[in-house]
């Protein structure tokens, strides 16, 4: 019997790709990233689709007529038009538990960096202005992340991560906001519920980690900013399409807010000439979340197990749960 056609568009390690090939026909692009038409024109002989960024909605579908799965290399799955996958019968799996405590390091690292002034003072250091007059010295004074209060803005899996480094480490007051109470992270970090107008005044940072969703887009903007401390340190790692850019802009040039530190924006990549990169007071990555070389071969490797299982129905595999009656249930 021929082996399933599909098509892998994020590069993978070779242990990922024997898996695949072991049983399927695995067809990779001459040239990465492929563009939309070209993809639209190719796709109808594939049956699974392995990416983390290609919108998978009608148009593709229709182009897509024996596609089965979309295997995302990525915990986030907003690339999928979930309305759009569900009538067409189309699983979709993604990779958790295999970055949460790596995006949730990265968290501190911006945390500790916008806070205590990072890269600001590393340029000073770099450029010889040690020893000028305020290079490290009050006007430079940042603020303390031991013992302040944290408010983490959805308290899924990496939220927790994040509770515990909090919590067991830097001696955090944890603070949280989303749609459910997590009794686990109450017991297990003291993490104190809060609605998102409460957390926003009560927290020194503010950790957004909601999933991008039509609910939650642009759920934080101009007024939530207003209800944030002067001292606040405001921190995004889930995904841009969450803030209003020129409001958190606004609020970090008039001093509304202390810092920022950014690993996503609403358009990626990011410009060079956009306003926030202008902003001393912001500290700013390439969307590097879970980007180290072991969390990424774990994300290699599930996706590839996922796009295989998706297809051969011989193995667990996490489909997201909105489409997990597809298949009858799955791995969390
Ligand atoms: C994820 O896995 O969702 C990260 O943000 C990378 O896209």
């Amino acid at each position: 019997m021929a082996m399933p056609k599909v098509l892998v568009l994020k590069p993978l390690p070779e242990e990922a790709k024997r898996i695949i090939r072991e049983r399927c026909e695995l067809i990779e692009p001459q040239a990465n990233p492929v563009s939309r038409e070209k993809l639209l024109e190719g796709i109808w002989e594939v049956e699974g689709l392995l990416t983390n960024d290609v919108r998978i909605d009608s148009e593709l579908l229709n182009a897509a007529s024996k596609l089965r799965i979309v295997s995302n290399q990525s915990v986030g799955y907003d690339n999928f038009d979930l309305g759009a996958m569900r009538e067409r019968g189309v699983i979709g799996t993604h990779t958790p538990f295999v970055l949460d405590d790596t995006v949730a390091d990265l968290v501190f690292a911006l945390m500790l960096a916008a806070a205590r002034r990072v890269p600001e003072l590393d340029a000073q250091v770099k450029q010889g202005k040690w020893g000028e007059p305020g290079c490290g010295g009050e006007a430079h004074y940042g603020m303390d992340v031991h013992h302040a209060t944290i408010g983490i803005v959805g308290m899924g899996r990496i939220g927790e991560a994040v509770a515990r480094r909090a919590s067991l480490g830097f001696g955090m007051n944890v603070l949280y906001s989303g749609r459910s109470r997590k009794p686990v992270a109450e017991q297990a970090f003291g993490a104190q519920f809060r609605t998102l107008e409460q957390l926003l005044e009560q927290a020194d940072f503010v950790v957004v980690l909601a999933p991008f969703t039509p609910e939650t887009a642009n759920m934080i903007r101009a007024e939530h900013f207003g209800r944030m401390k002067p001292s606040a340190v405001f921190i995004n790692a889930s995904r841009g399409q969450l803030v209003d850019e020129e409001a958190l802009e606004a609020a970090l040039r008039n001093r509304q807010i202390f810092a920022a530190g950014l690993d996503v924006y609403q358009r990626e990549p990011v410009k060079a000439g956009h306003p926030l990169l202008s902003l001393p007071n912001v500290v700013t990555l390439p969307h590097i979340g879970s980007a180290t070389a072991k969390t990424r071969y774990e994300m290699a490797m599930t996706a590839a197990n996922n796009l295989v299982g998706g297809l051969l129905n011989d193995r667990p595999i996490h489909i997201v749960p909105e489409l997990r009656h597809l298949r009858g249930g799955g791995l969390e």
